[in-house]
């Protein structure tokens, strides 16, 4: 039996990957940690809370002693590390909380995962999840690859790229084996609606007001869910130690496209006229700071680990639509209470 550690597996990505490894793995011990913030939500995994092989535990990465005695007390032998604030405009608002929990948080499971492993790094790994956003801003030409410089521009991005140092640094200087991936924008069911895809599908089917940043011309590379946690698992089990790895759908979207589709798809399912949702778009000031093109290059995870997504866009747009249609109560569940506060500050 091995016994692996997921962090942030009650968040939107974390949920998937937990459930694909509980399934595919039975004769691995999955210990889901996570501090249950706002993003946090035991129900994305209530299908698989009552197998053997899960263990649910509610702790705070950046709590050192509660790390390592749980590294002990649960012989943990791999790290997934999801755990992180992930939301950039709420970076924009509250850097302290993302250097916290993303720098500090990081730092605490590395020097938890090295005091268990120091005597035998045989057979461990620690896999940090990160994000395409440490590179910083694409012009209209051009992929990030792995060699690309790290040039963060928001907090969020800032803190991403530090922790990714970190986990470098631990490998560098101690030997900690360890392997990160960079991943581009996901999408997918259990999505936290302050993100585009959730909150515009949301705000549609209440006639809410659609507020694009800018003139909407910021582009995006989306990724299916499914395919970001197939692609952890690959590189989990296949990757080279110490390096990093790319993931990306090939799938660019300029915003202001992608949010037409999303009106189309969204208004066909509700049994409405074509287009008729296009008069909640509202154009609002631009983000700070507001990266203009992301574009991930996964050649290297193609060729070396045999990775492709499996989706086409269009139909995983679909099947997202359909499920958040579908599953109204927990879009209502999630936007109650302080949602609602977050939502009058961030858009009114
Ligand atoms: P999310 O915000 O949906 O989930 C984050 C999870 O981490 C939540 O369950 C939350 O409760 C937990 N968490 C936060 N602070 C914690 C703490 N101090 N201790 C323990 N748990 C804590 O995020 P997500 O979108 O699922 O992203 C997961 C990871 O993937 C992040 O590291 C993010 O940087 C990275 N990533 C996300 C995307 C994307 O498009 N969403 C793309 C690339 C990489
Ligand atoms: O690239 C990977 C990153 O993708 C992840 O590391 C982050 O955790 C994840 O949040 C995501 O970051 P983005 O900032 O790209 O995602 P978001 O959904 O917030 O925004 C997508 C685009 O849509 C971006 O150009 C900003 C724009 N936008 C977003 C919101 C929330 C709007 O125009 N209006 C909005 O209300």
């Amino acid at each position: 039996m091995k016994n692996i550690l997921i962090t942030g597996g009650a968040g939107f990505i974390g949920s998937h990957v937990v459930r694909l490894f509980v399934n595919n793995y039975p004769d691995y011990n999955i210990i889901n940690l996570d501090s249950l913030t706002y993003a946090g939500n035991l129900e994305n995994l209530k299908d698989i809370k009552d197998k053997s092989n899960y263990t649910f535990v509610k702790a705070d990465i950046c709590d050192y002693e509660e790390m390592e005695r749980l590294f002990m007390g649960f012989d943990i032998d791999g790290v997934i590390h999801l755990a992180a604030e992930s939301h950039v405009d709420r970076s924009i608002k509250d850097p302290f909380s993302f250097a916290k929990t993303n720098v500090m948080g990081t730092l605490s499971l590395l020097q938890a995962a090295k005091n268990k492993w120091r005597d035998n790094y045989n057979d461990k790994m620690f896999y940090h999840v990160s994000t395409d956003e440490v590179y910083g801003s694409l012009g209209d030409e051009g992929f990030f690859t792995e060699e690309t410089s790290y040039d963060p521009h928001s907090p969020y991005s800032a803190s991403k790229a530090s922790s990714d140092h970190f986990v470098r640094a631990f490998h560098d200087t101690y030997g900690l084996p360890m392997v990160i991936s960079n991943c581009s924008n996901n999408y997918g069911s259990y999505q936290f609606p302050e993100k585009l895809i959730p909150l515009f599908i949301n705000n549609i089917c209440h006639n809410k007001p659609l507020p694009v940043y800018g003139k909407g011309e910021n582009i995006r590379d989306w990724l299916f869910v499914n395919d970001h946690a197939r692609a952890i698992d690959v590189i989990f089990h296949k990757g080279k130690l110490g390096d990093t790895y790319n993931i990306g759908g090939f799938n660019e979207w300029k915003n202001i496209d992608l949010i037409k589709v999303i009106i189309k798809t969204v208004d066909s399912l509700l049994g409405r006229k074509k287009g008729e949702s296009e008069k909640l778009i509202t154009y609002v000031t631009d983000r700070a700071g507001h990266d203009f093109r992301y574009a991930i290059d996964s050649t290297k995870l193609k060729n070396e680990l045999g990775w492709e997504p499996s989706l086409q866009f269009e139909e995983g747009i679909e099947k997202t639509v359909k499920w958040y249609l579908e599953n109204q109560p927990w879009i209502d569940n999630v936007t109650s209470g302080d949602y609602q506060k977050y939502y009058k500050e961030m858009y009114s």
